[in-house]
């Protein structure tokens, strides 16, 4: 294993006498060595990889000494190359590692440098605080040794690596640190530090030293410290996050002019592909509080582009209120589903648990190619988002969501020390899709891609939503990170948004009429008529007698909910005169109506008014602004055997609005309003429909004789 030549060997710099050979150790292809080798090939490296299958016996080092299996293979692998005293022997890591530049900079920065040996240096010293004292002094620039980079001459890195006789769990950067503090062999084996970033820069204590410097077709790393373009970037201690963000950038990966550069490698390519050879996908659904637009959610579901019996459905229902949701779902779509899987609130799962178990039917699955996690606020507008997570081919890979309006997304770009939400430099322009591409997060929720081969493999424990007292997804991406497992957020697309679960009241029979303000544009798009907007942009309405205006803005869903709000609440006034919910307590021309005020509608449907009306007044009555002031909103009932019409009359309005809640024909006969001056009759609403009519004057009108079934309008007299 340790003949595993990665790279390219053709390259030879000619300009040089001297070649440069990478040495780097890896165990393992994680996402981090596979970052490192793409860095590597973009720049022409010619890179050996020591160790590659091998058990990893070198400790856990991001949080302890230890890594002197390093050493061991270097030492083995600088055995045969002792003699080659042009070849210069560049040792680095891989997983938390990236090229910033190519070989010629560092060769000739080395040459620059006039050592035989040149070490990596960094402001911390470690393993052991006490050795800091016998470290030379240095008048600017980092004082200590750090091993993560190691440039020199063959014969020299052999002789400092020759003396290891350690155990693989001892530390490598001791052993290093020890030569290094020992005057005589500084000076035969002529090493020194890279004090200033030339070369080498570690991220550890310095992250505030450096910014990305962006250049037309590569991105590079600043030292503004020392105003150095250092060439091997290492997120060293803590700052491996760190590093992920500036590899989105560094060398080539996104920069101003070509935004993207490997957005499109490595995808799988659906064309390639016969339907029935669609990767399997557990979809896992999950209801962990009560949510608005949860029938929306599941059709959303349903018209994903992608072939259902590929989908395996499970979904966890924390919410007593949902049970008739889901149930409405499952009975008319249980066969088409590949399966259908529901656990709900009388198991009482914790959030934790119920995430395990979805995941766990995916991860003992063989034939579970993915595992799609969708929480229930979020609104997938884009059919296409299962496959287009699908063609990255990542391990994990979340689509970009956000709350309407704001800057409230799915994902963070940095975090906090203490591992919680930090803003990253870049997070509104990704939010904002001003940057597009496919970004290294360290915390994602809500919606997530996981590759099934790596649930069993790197992520093969199957208890990773809970840890300690985190929730559920930052347990997850707390595992996924200490497994090194790279976590991506897509940009690309658009592909849906996050909805608001706050403030939900769920005491009311059709909740979601109530969500005008939390979640506007759900409730435009669930209640307000499809037609609605053409007014606007085709002049969609009608003017079937002088002055009265007909147009769409209630869609079948809003007549309907509305209508059985009223019944559910069911008080109906009776059509008498006496009325104490009006002022004066007498009503001239009563009808049989539940005002919008008795069912707790009244702010949301003034806000109705404004936000849908206004915009019609101003269009149709050339200009004339109403800031939807209406005290009498309210819903009639017409039936042959309470109360069957309205005699002519007035309204206490500048205008009133009259919108049919159901169908002439199929839910009553007759009915109609008739406009007397002009001897005009409208015999057929329509559903959603409104009529817009001055309400004084000159429409003196009357509501036409229901003749059978039961018909209702909602009504308001608007600047009264
Ligand atoms: C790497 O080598 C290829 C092929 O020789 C060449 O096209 C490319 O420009 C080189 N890349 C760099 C960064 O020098
Ligand atoms: C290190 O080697 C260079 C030549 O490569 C030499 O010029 C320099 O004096 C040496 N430095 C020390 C401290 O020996
Ligand atoms: C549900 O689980 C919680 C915590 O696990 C426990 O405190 C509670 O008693 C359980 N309720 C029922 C009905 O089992
Ligand atoms: C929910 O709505 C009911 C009925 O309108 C009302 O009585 C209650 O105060 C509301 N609850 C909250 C928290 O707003
Ligand atoms: C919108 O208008 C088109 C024709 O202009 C019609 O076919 C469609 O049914 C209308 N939509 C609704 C919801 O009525
Ligand atoms: C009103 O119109 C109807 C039918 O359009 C007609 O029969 C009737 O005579 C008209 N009445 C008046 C007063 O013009």
């Amino acid at each position: 294993p340790l003949e595993a030549f990665i790279g390219i060997f053709n390259v030879i710099f000619f300009s040089f006498s001297e070649k440069l050979l990478v040495l780097t150790v890896a165990t393992e292809e994680t996402d981090g060595f596979l970052r490192f080798m793409r860095s590597a090939d973009y720049f022409n490296y010619t890179v050996k990889v020591l160790g590659m299958g091998e058990a990893w016996k070198g400790g856990d080092v991001g949080r302890s000494i230890g890594g002197g299996q390093k050493v061991r293979l270097l030492k083995n692998a600088m055995e045969a190359l002792a003699d080659q005293e042009d070849l210069v022997v560049l040792s680095v890591d891989s997983y938390d590692l990236i090229f910033a530049g190519g070989p010629e900079e560092i060769l000739r920065k080395f040459q620059q440098a006039n050592h035989k040996v040149l070490f990596a240096a960094e402001g911390l010293v470690w393993p052991d605080k006490q050795l800091a004292d016998k470290y030379p002094l240095v008048r600017t620039g980092k004082r200590y040794l750090n091993s993560g980079g190691i440039i020199g001459y063959a014969p020299y890195i052999n002789r400092i690596v020759s003396q290891w006789n350690l155990h693989d769990n001892d530390d490598d950067q001791l052993f290093y640190t020890k030569i290094y503090l020992d005057p005589l062999q500084r000076e035969s084996l002529n090493m020194t530090l890279d004090h200033k970033c030339q070369i080498f820069q570690n991220l550890n204590g310095a992250v505030d030293e450096v910014l990305l410097k962006f250049g037309t077709d590569r991105v590079r790393v600043r030292n503004t410290a020392y105003d150095s373009l250092p060439v091997v970037v290492h997120g060293n201690g803590n700052t491996k996050m760190y590093l992920n963000y500036l590899a989105n950038y560094v060398p080539n990966a996104w920069n101003y002019e070509h935004g993207c550069s490997h957005c499109d490698d490595d995808v799988v390519d659906f064309s390639q592909l016969k339907v029935g050879e669609y990767p399997n996908v557990l979809v896992g659904v999950f209801i962990e509080q009560p949510t608005p637009f949860l029938p929306e959610f599941f059709q959303r579901l349903l018209t994903l582009d992608y072939p259902k019996d590929k989908l395996k459905l499970f979904v966890h229902n924390n919410e007593v209120y949902h049970e008739k949701h889901i149930q409405r779902f499952w009975e008319e779509n249980r066969n088409v589903f590949n399966s259908f899987k529901v656990v709900g609130p009388e198991e009482n799962l914790s959030q934790g648990e119920a995430r395990n178990m979805a995941m766990d039917l995916c991860r003992q699955d063989a034939t579970c190619d993915y595992y799609f996690s969708i929480d229930s606020d979020v609104m997938l507008t884009n059919r296409q988002t299962l496959k287009l997570l699908i063609e990255q081919n990542r391990k994990i890979i979340g689509p970009l969501v956000t709350r309407h309006g704001k800057l409230w997304s799915n994902f963070w770009g940095a975090l906090s020390l203490d591992g919680y939400y930090a803003r990253s430099e870049d997070y509104v322009d990704i939010v904002q899709r001003k940057r597009v591409g496919v970004w290294n997060i360290p915390y994602m929720a809500h919606v997530y891609l996981v590759k099934g081969s790596a649930l069993r493999n790197e992520l093969k424990e199957r208890n990773y939503f809970v840890l300690e007292k985190l929730d559920p997804d930052m347990a997850l991406c707390r595992n996924a990170r200490e497994m090194g497992v790279f976590m991506y957020i897509t940009n690309r697309h658009e592909f849906g948004r996050l909805i608001s679960t706050a403030n939900y009241n769920i005491s009311h029979y059709n909740n979601d009429l109530w969500q005008i303000f939390e979640n506007p544009v759900d409730w435009k798009e669930k209640y307000i008529h499809s037609n609605y907007t053409r007014i606007f942009t085709e002049n969609y309405l009608e003017q079937p007698c002088p002055d009265v205006f007909w147009f769409p803005v209630f869609s079948e869903k809003a007549c309907d909910e509305l209508v059985e709000e009223m019944e559910h609440y069911g008080s109906w006034s009776g059509g008498k005169h006496q009325d104490k919910r009006i002022a004066g307590g007498y009503e001239t021309v009563p009808t049989d109506d539940i005002h919008m005020k008795q069912i707790g509608f009244e702010k949301e449907w003034l806000h109705f008014i404004r936000e849908f009306i206004s915009p019609v007044t101003l269009k149709v009555f050339s200009g004339y602004y109403t800031k939807g002031y209406a005290i009498m909103n309210f819903v009639v009932k017409y039936t042959p055997e309470r109360q069957a019409y309205l005699r002519p009359h007035h309204d206490s309005s500048t205008f009133t609005i009259n919108i049919a809640l159901n169908n002439k024909g199929i839910d009553f006969q007759g009915g109609g309003c008739r406009f007397h001056r002009y001897n005009c009759t409208i015999e057929s609403p329509r559903k959603g429909w409104s009529f817009m009519h001055p309400g004084r004057l000159t429409h003196l009108h009357e509501g036409l004789p229901t003749t059978g079934g039961t018909r209702y309008i909602a009504v308001s007299f608007i600047d009264p």
